[in-house]
């Protein structure tokens, strides 16, 4: 089946799944997916449209002067009606104040019937539950794989390969910049050192509060315990520690003790009463988080009746936030031939 989409977003990660679409077309056209990229959006390039496959290099070569026009997402897919099946590829940059501007994106692209896959957090973390009802409703899929442990794919695990499952309570290490640091500053490096060298690989964010300061785990804890745990909740009301540099005696100290010092996202109980934090924690050596190295990632589900099931990420990265895309738009696709 053709699959127009529209890539609201066009930065990393939207080029790198454009690349790998291309990458994969004979394992996509082997499970009956044909996907053309036909509409883009970015902040400075503005909204571009092309029924017969939009070509990505020229709209890239845009000059970046484009005012934002609220109304452009809605316009497209408008435009892409004759497309029987349209997907919303959301990407754009998180606010971690508001989840915006990607909430109203999802929002709209539900409410004109596309169905939507995403790699930002904001959705999840700030507007699952409205958001999931609005796909309901509307009978389309709303899916977020790349929003937690790149394309490890953890929330595919919990709905689809683990029925009758209840999962109580998790707890990881989810961001990868603050586990390099800390590994990095038991071993004596400096904390702007570390850092510097994460920013230099394009994995910390040029301004990186948003890592270090333990936003973006606190964003991935809220995207995680509206899911699993039915939270409903958003990444401003849980408590949240983040790294500077005096965690550095802290690190040393741990070590020196045969323990780790992580920074640790965790979530027990269920609804509006789970609880919920990201915080620093010095573990025992043999716990599985405790042996993560540099950016490895780590999450622990505790579930009834299957007791605690652990993954681990050893190779996160761009290519596999694009592989999480990838995924969700087979498993979309997967949801539509089972409506027919
Ligand atoms: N990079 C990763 O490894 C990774 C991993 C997991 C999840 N994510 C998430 O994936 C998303 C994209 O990350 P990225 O690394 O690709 O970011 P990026 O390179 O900064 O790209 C962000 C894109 O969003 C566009 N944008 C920002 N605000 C917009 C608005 N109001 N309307 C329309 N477009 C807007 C930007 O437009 P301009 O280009 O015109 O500025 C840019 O094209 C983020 O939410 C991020 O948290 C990233």
């Amino acid at each position: 089946v053709k699959i127009a989409l529209f890539l609201a977003g066009y930065g990393h990660v939207a080029r790198r799944f454009a690349q790998l679409l291309h990458e994969s077309e004979g394992a996509l056209a082997a499970l009956g997916i044909e996907p053309v990229v036909v509409a883009a959006l970015s902040r400075r390039r503005g909204a571009a449209f092309d029924p017969d496959g939009l070509d990505l290099g020229a709209f890239e070569r845009r000059p970046q002067t484009a005012t934002n026009d609220p109304a452009a997402v809605a316009r497209i897919l408008d435009d892409m009606r004759p497309f029987p099946v349209r997907v919303l590829v959301e990407t754009t940059t998180l606010n971690i104040e508001s989840g915006e501007p990607a909430i109203s994106h999802v929002r709209a692209a539900l409410a004109a019937g596309a169905d939507v896959i995403t790699a930002n957090k904001g959705p999840v973390a700030f507007a699952y539950r409205a958001l999931a009802d609005e796909a309901a409703r509307a009978g389309r899929s709303f899916l977020f794989e790349g929003a937690v442990m790149d394309g490890v794919p953890i929330f595919g695990l919990v709905r689809d390969t683990l029925p009758a499952v209840t999962v109580t309570g998790f707890r990881g290490v989810v961001n990868s910049t603050t586990n390099y640091i800390l590994t990095a500053m038991e071993q004596g490096e400096a904390y702007d050192t570390a850092l510097a060298r994460m920013q230099q690989a394009g994995v910390a964010e040029a301004d990186p509060s948003l890592d270090v300061d333990g936003w973006d785990a606190a964003a991935k804890t809220a995207a995680l315990a509206n899911v699993l745990l039915d939270a409903n909740t958003t990444p401003l009301a849980l408590p949240r520690e983040g790294i500077g540099p005096s965690t550095a005696a802290r690190a040393v100290q741990a070590r020196a003790r045969g323990r780790r010092l992580k920074l640790v996202a965790s979530g027990t109980g269920h609804g509006a009463s789970a609880d919920l934090r990201v915080a620093l924690e010095e573990l025992a050596a043999d716990d599985p988080l405790a042996i993560l190295d540099g950016q490895a990632n780590a999450l622990e589900l505790q579930t009834w009746p299957l007791g605690r099931i652990v993954i681990t990420q050893r190779d996160g990265g761009l290519e596999k936030t694009a592989y999480a895309l990838v995924a969700d738009l087979v498993t979309l696709a997967r949801n539509r031939s089972m409506d027919r």
